[in-house]
């Protein structure tokens, strides 16, 4: 079996209905070989690099980063050669935040499994970035008010997400929640053909009253 085959068939494995304990099997095994791999275009999702390059459009390197579903680092490595200096990481998968550890460009790196939380401080971060975790089997459009609830008012979330999933996986009727509640507005939706799938940007609003700790209902 050749890698793509290889990568195809892991990803096979994930889909909406899949429980987490799989997903992070999944990644588990995948993760010695992953970077070998262009799961990016096998996902049909924007690249790390692409991403990087748009968040240094949006924000200053000395930003604040959280990279949520870091994998084995690949956000975090773009962003520092693009200068970022503040990068912390959360994965489900050990052996995922493993190859990120190594590569030494984050500060703090997690586990946590974000369909639950994202755990951090609400309001903290200037940037998260969400590369190819939005997806099938990962991260369902539930997650998304979790990851906006630790950017400050102002802060940026950058995510890819594929086009089949946009849809189908219910990230359009998410986002449409999100910034009806008022939670976020749409910097872009991503539909610009700049490349796979949709590159998503919010910008994070402040939310009155109890505050951005909020259950989400999807
Ligand atoms: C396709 S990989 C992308 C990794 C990295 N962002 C990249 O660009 O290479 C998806 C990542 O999402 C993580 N993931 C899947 N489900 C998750 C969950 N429920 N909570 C946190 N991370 C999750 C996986 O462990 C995996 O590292």
């Amino acid at each position: 079996m050749d890698s793509a085959t290889g990568a195809a068939a892991r990803l096979a494995l994930l889909d909406a209905d899949t429980d987490v304990s799989v997903a992070r099997r999944v990644y588990d095994e995948w993760a010695p070989t992953y970077d070998g791999e262009d799961v990016a275009a096998l996902m049909g999702h924007r690249t790390a690099a692409h991403v990087a390059d748009r968040v240094l459009a949006l924000v200053r390197p000395d930003t604040e980063v959280l990279d949520a579903g870091c994998g084995t680092g690949l956000v975090g490595a773009e962003l520092a050669v693009r200068g970022f200096r503040s990068i912390d990481g959360l994965d489900l998968s050990p052996g995922m935040l493993r190859r990120a550890r190594r590569r030494g460009v984050y500060h703090d790196l997690g586990p946590a499994d974000l369909r639950v939380s994202t755990p951090g401080a609400s309001g903290k971060f200037g940037v998260l970035t969400c590369v190819g975790a939005l997806a099938p089997g990962h991260l369902g459009p539930g997650a998304l008010v979790g990851l906006v609830r630790v950017l400050r008012p102002g802060g940026f979330l950058v995510a890819t997400v594929a086009e089949d999933a946009w849809m189908a996986g219910g990230y359009d009727r998410a986002l449409g929640r999100l910034t009806a509640d008022g939670y976020a507005e749409v910097v872009e939706d991503g539909a610009d053909g700049d490349g796979p799938g949709r590159l998503l940007v919010l910008e994070a609003r402040e939310v009155p009253g109890p505050g951005r700790s909020v259950i989400w209902i999807p």
